[in-house]
């Protein structure tokens, strides 16, 4: 089998009918920004597929816009927290928080594939996309930041940018509980006890304020401002208003959120550090931490000299980029979740950055880099990037889904 033929199958494999789960045992349900990956990668084989995938995504936005950051559509106890513990009350059940919002972004692209196809889909898709990204700009903004009400809400769970934050939680109350997690896949691998039991003390606050998002917002146990999720929302702005003129709307409410998120990008600049850095809104401390959301900031146009001397500096001190934290600085570990590894799917999010911003020579490292990693290694969730190690889940939706769009793709190489 290429590698091309292992990805579709992969791609078929996770699919539960309407929506693929990202990997199975690990992942059983319908992930938000796994989903928006995966309709890219099916749009380069079944565009009605693709199109499924994100339809079926917007079937669980709750009424006040928000798109939920799993749907629990069918009960599966090999995960924890599972819908009884979310207790969101909607149909599907789903969690209370949402994700980063790539949907849009993909979208578009997804359209370009087809755009004929595409036209009556995208259509009836359009509001949908316009209420979540309005419900961000409504629900999730201070000073002009995006803000992240729980680390899952990032989609970089662990990552060292949320130890501050974390570190206020209270975590006392929290009734006992199985993590499901560590039966998947090596706890080497994944977040440590203490995180598991915030996050689960996080979601109960969550659930007895009702989900209320402002309620949350305000007096929430966390509340950081992402440099990823920022930039992630801004890219998908730009892209909603080239659907919205693509189907003839009118843009202007999207392009008024555009400087209201520049200004932001200040709210998320540490000049101490030289960098974009998650910020802590309950104290107004910053993180001190330059990871790779901040290098999202390609996505939204929002690059300046002193992140390129970061990007430079961190890239060439591994073999793989973009590692998700940076491995000059004492909380690197280079196997563990978001404390290290590199993440093919981000590179892709990454890489197109570069290409918008006008550095084709570090788009096409990041392909050939990340392209190696999966033809050494497989289609894991993440991989080592001192020496290439595959980790975490297997045969990963969104890892084939973008070996299908963009690493395995290269000119000199080709896809198989
Ligand atoms: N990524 C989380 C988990 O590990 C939930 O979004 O379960």
């Amino acid at each position: 089998m290429t590698l091309d033929e292992r990805a579709r199958a992969i791609l078929t494999g996770n699919d539960r009918g309407g929506y693929t789960i990202p990997t199975a045992g690990l992942y059983p349900y319908q992930w938000n920004w796994d989903s928006a990956l995966a309709a890219w990668g099916f749009a380069t084989f079944d565009i009605d597929r693709a199109w499924m995938e994100l339809e079926t995504l917007f079937s669980g936005q709750w009424a006040s816009g928000m798109v939920p950051h799993i749907l629990f559509h069918a009960d599966d106890p090999g995960y924890f927290p599972g819908p009884d513990i979310w207790a969101s009350g909607t149909t599907p059940p789903s969690s209370g928080i949402t994700q980063p919002p790539v949907a849009a972004s993909m979208a578009r692209l997804v359209l370009e594939a087809d755009p004929e196809a595409g036209r009556s889909r995208i259509a009836a898709l359009y509001p949908r996309l316009l209420a979540w990204h309005r419900w961000f700009m409504a629900h999730r903004l201070r000073d002009g930041a995006v803000c992240v009400t729980h680390p899952w809400e990032s989609g970089r769970d662990n990552c060292p940018d949320w130890d501050i934050g974390m570190a206020g939680v209270d975590a006392s109350g929290v009734a006992p509980y199985t993590r499901r997690d560590t039966g998947h896949v090596d706890a080497s691998m994944r977040p440590v006890k203490s995180e598991y039991d915030r996050y689960v003390a996080i979601l109960e606050w969550g659930r007895g304020a009702g989900w209320d998002a402002d309620r949350i917002m305000a007096d929430g146990p966390f509340l950081m401002a992402d440099p990823g999720t920022h930039f992630l929302l801004m890219r998908a702005n730009e892209d909603l208003a080239a659907i919205a003129r693509a189907l003839g709307e009118d843009t202007a409410e999207i392009d008024a959120w555009a400087p209201i998120l520049r200004a932001g990008c200040k709210t998320i600049w540490n000049s101490d550090l030289g960098a974009y850095d998650a910020c802590d809104m309950r104290s107004g401390r910053f993180a001190g931490i330059v990871g790779s959301g901040a290098f999202l900031a390609y996505c939204a146009g929002a690059a300046r000299p002193e992140l390129d001397a970061h990007l430079t500096r961190i890239w060439d001190a591994v073999r793989y980029g973009i590692p998700s934290s940076d491995p000059q600085a004492a909380h690197f570990d280079a196997r563990r979740y978001w404390r290290g590894p590199s993440w093919p799917f981000l590179n892709a999010l990454i890489a197109r950055g570069f290409a918008l911003s006008g550095r084709p020579d570090w788009a096409e490292r990041l392909r050939a880099e990340t392209a190696d990693l999966i033809r050494q290694g497989g289609f894991n969730e993440y991989f080592d990037p001192t020496d290439g190690t595959p980790c975490g889940g297997k045969d990963f939706t969104w890892t084939a889904a973008i070996w299908l769009t963009w690493a395995g793709r290269g000119a000199a190489k080709g896809g198989g």
